[in-house]
């Protein structure tokens, strides 16, 4: 059975990566839930996908530039609909306060290829041993090299480098950088890529998948996650797939 995991939550429907599309994706049914995670100015994890605020909020700049206090002022949902106004940037704190007790799984990408946030990776492992979350998460990136600093501060917690094409034999990449799963982008995913990780016992979770005739491809291939910005569709799919 694949797991459904909720790209930035529920995106699609409420404002991506707010406690707003968490709630939905619990809703939605969703097994799982991925999230982009940065540093603000004074060093609080917070969940959000740019590295500026433009996009997302009613504030223009980058995310390091400001306190968690003030990005907490910030307006994280009008953007997308007058009705979440009130939304803001969560602190991962937040969040994990939230999904601790829930019966949901974690998938929590370090946004650090392109800013290289000091101590980032020390602060994420912290509060995720704090909330008993490290055996349902697994930590992702597009720097790799924060992986393996992940792997040597922690030897228990599941990492998987996120990459969007040619890797060449990924399945021993996986290896190479410590890791134990795989997050490519699904179109790179031909069946002797799939048939390699199978063969090497490496759970592949692909982004963004949201069409249906990729989501019953992945289902077919008996793929361990997808990761949708649709987990309700990709949900009843899963339950109720067509003869
Ligand atoms: O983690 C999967 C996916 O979120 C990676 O790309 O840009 O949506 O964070 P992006
Ligand atoms: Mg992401």
């Amino acid at each position: 059975m694949t797991y459904i995991f909720a790209h930035r939550g529920s995106c699609k429907d409420c404002p991506e990566n707010t406690m707003a599309a968490f709630k939905k994706a619990y809703e939605d049914g969703a097994d799982g839930i991925e999230l982009d995670v940065q540093l603000s100015k004074d060093g609080i994890p917070v969940i959000i996908h740019d590295e500026k605020l433009d996009r997302t909020t009613n504030k223009k700049g980058y995310v390091t530039d400001y306190t968690y206090e003030e990005l907490t002022k910030f307006d994280a949902g009008s953007w997308l609909s007058k009705s979440f106004s009130g939304e803001q940037v969560p602190s991962l704190q937040l969040f994990l306060e939230w999904i601790a007790p829930l019966p949901m799984l974690l998938n929590i990408e370090l946004k650090n290829n392109i800013i290289e946030y000091n101590g980032l990776e020390e602060k994420v492992l912290q509060l995720l041993h704090h909330y008993g979350m490290e055996e349902r998460t697994v930590i992702s990136s597009f720097n790799h090299y924060s992986l393996v600093k992940i792997r040597k501060m922690n030897a228990y917690i599941e990492t998987a480098p996120l990459y969007s094409s040619g890797l060449y034999e990924p399945w021993e990449y996986v290896k190479a950088v410590w890791s134990q799963s795989a997050h490519p982008h699904y179109k790179s995913l031909h069946p002797y890529i799939m048939e390699g990780f199978k063969q090497n016992n490496i759970p592949v979770r692909p982004y963004t998948v949201n069409s249906q005739k990729w989501m019953n491809y992945f289902f077919e291939w008996g793929t361990q996650t997808i990761i949708t910005d649709y987990p309700l569709i990709a949900k009843q799919l899963l339950n109720n797939p067509s003869p």
